[in-house]
């Protein structure tokens, strides 16, 4: 480091508040803790060996609690440090191979560059006065991501801070726009709901997203609003239970508002019969939703592009471009067919959006959107799209889609590994079963799976997800890395195997040594080994 770099990042910042500004004065110090910032980054990853290091909350939360947010530290140098034990040395790495739990991808440069460049200019893209060409370049993202889905030339839409915001807002569109068309009710925004509002219903399957249910509650609807429909043995929506579901709800008179259909589920990344459901929902006059927060990606992909077909029947969209486009959080998007259906979010401020402003057609984004200040999000898949190209990403998810099944052979090929069905996207559900153990009974199995995870993420050589299936306990890959390999995905099964081994022969140990039933065994104090074949329970949750 020269002297004056040492020099700036030594500096004091609270004694001189008008340095700390990011402004033309102020460059070179913007400049020195960049390279600092990077370089601690660099230092990092280059150390980084595990996703995890294992913390708890526990050990972790002493450090907070000594913490005094009064008094500024006395300098960046001693800032970078102090986080890099509270924070970078604990932190969970996404970039990591053997990080495949959640939706979390690595991240692609440009949109890591572009999350430095955003935050510097911090353009705000509620209206033109505030971010000019931000507005446009978002514009165009829309329009690139509504052609590519096939929606036509009068869709539209904005970006939002990820699936669960553009699940509501598609839902808050579909319900004004029932509710418009109901007798003697002027419309919900500025009269509220009418009295036929606790009949409205919202068709999805039965493992669709839970930010659906969430989004019923704040508008007014309820968890009970959104109707389970059956999926069929891989775990797609089944039309024909649809057909029924929906004929039933008008039949006790409820009003279907909109039939969500998940293109990429959570935990099997199946996809939902689009093409159907989009007809039936056309047939019917009734709101089509596609909740593409996770298979949304694969627009980019040169092999895989056609799962996607019929979501050019949809309503309305939603994308999330920090999942299947490795994009920084956040960036995601809600499109609609319809431009005209946004005017149920719209509002006119005099002092921000005047409705005069509109007709002279300035392109006040804020029109468009729940928010109001929002990030300049679109410029990470602006610049990604500029300096890598769509099929740069749609080659990496493709290869994560490929990882996937090569990882589905090796869990299918291993006696002790029950695997629930084969691969949709990018997600493999399964669980340790040890096929030769006759000692435990299914709620043991659930409580060793259970302690496998915990373990794993205690030792931090792997990070994997949860989820249950018909009731029981299952473990859960995401793919979402292309520098996965399958012998990191052969390397974490052994992992699996050896924690499942061992608890389940601690298990034994203490029921063997009755004298002593808590011999240290973690399964000890779960339920009685039954008698009953697991073997058979592992074909059962299988065909569930
Ligand atoms: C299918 C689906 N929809 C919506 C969401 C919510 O997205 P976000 O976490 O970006 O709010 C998720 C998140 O995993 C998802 O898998």
């Amino acid at each position: 480091m020269s002297d004056a770099q040492t020099d700036a990042c030594a500096r004091s910042l609270s004694s001189s508040p008008r340095a700390a500004l990011f402004s033309p004065a102020n460059m070179d110090a913007w400049q020195t803790g960049m390279d600092r910032i990077s370089q601690l980054v660099a230092e990092q990853l280059d150390s980084v060996q595990k996703p995890f290091s294992g913390i708890t909350p526990e050990a972790l939360r002493p450090a907070f609690a000594d913490l005094d947010l009064e008094t500024p530290l006395e300098n960046l140098e001693a800032g970078l440090e102090e986080l890099k034990s509270l924070y970078l040395k604990d932190a969970v790495y996404f970039h990591h191979p053997r990080y495949i739990a959640h939706l979390n991808c690595p991240v692609v440069l440009p949109g890591v560059w572009a999350e430095s460049l955003l935050g510097a200019i911090n353009s705000s893209l509620d209206t033109w006065d505030q971010s000019a060409g931000g507005t446009l370049i978002e514009q165009r993202l829309i329009d690139w991501t509504t052609e590519r889905l096939g929606l036509g030339p009068t869709a539209d839409g904005i970006f939002t801070s990820g699936g669960t915001q553009s699940n509501l807002m598609a839902l808050l569109l579909a319900r004004d726009a029932v509710c418009e068309k109901l007798p003697n009710h002027p419309g919900n925004q500025t009269h509220g709901l009418p009295p036929e509002a606790g009949r409205l219903r919202v068709f999805a399957s039965g493992i669709s997203h839970f930010s659906l249910q969430k989004a019923c509650a704040l508008l007014g609807l309820g968890h009970n609003a959104v109707v389970p429909v059956a999926v069929d043995e891989r775990r797609r929506m089944d039309p024909v239970a649809l057909r029924d579901a929906l004929d039933n709800a008008r039949a006790e008179g409820l009003i279907p508002m909109a039939v969500v259909a998940t293109a990429g589920t959570t935990d099997f990344g199946s996809i939902d019969p689009l093409q159907a459901i989009g007809r039936e929902c056309h047939a019917r006059g009734i709101w089509f939703h596609v909740d593409g927060a996770y298979g949304g990606g694969l627009i980019t992909s040169r092999r895989h592009g056609h799962w996607l077909k019929g979501t050019e029947m949809a309503d309305s969209v939603t994308i999330d471009y920090h999942k299947t486009f490795f994009q920084p959080v956040s960036c995601s998007a809600c499109v609609v067919r319809d431009r005209t259906q946004l005017r149920h979010v719209t509002y006119h401020a005099d002092y921000l959006n005047p409705e005069l402003q509109a007709r002279e057609g300035t392109p006040d984004q804020v029109n468009k959107s729940l928010q109001t200040t929002r990030r300049f999000d679109a410029l990470k898949l602006w610049m990604t799209l500029r300096l890598m190209g769509a099929d740069a990403l749609g080659d990496m998810l493709d290869c994560v889609i490929d990882l996937t099944r090569e990882g589905y052979q090796l869990l299918e090929a291993a006696p002790d590994i029950d695997v629930v069905q084969a691969p949709e996207l990018s997600t493999l559900v399964f669980r340790f079963h040890d096929a030769t153990e006759e000692t435990l009974g299914a709620e043991q199995w659930d409580a060793l799976n259970r302690e496998i995870r915990k373990r794993l993420s205690r030792s931090g050589e792997a990070i994997v997800a949860a989820t249950k299936v018909s009731g029981r306990q299952y473990l859960k890959f995401t793919l979402l890395n292309p520098e996965t390999r399958q012998e990191d995905l052969a390397a974490v099964v052994e992992l699996i195997r050896q924690h499942g081994q061992a608890l389940v022969k601690a298990h034994q140990l203490a029921v063997s040594t009755t004298a002593q039933p808590n011999h240290g065994a973690p399964l000890a104090d779960i339920p009685t080994a039954s008698r009953r074949s697991h073997t058979t329970e592992a074909k059962e949750s299988r065909h569930a």
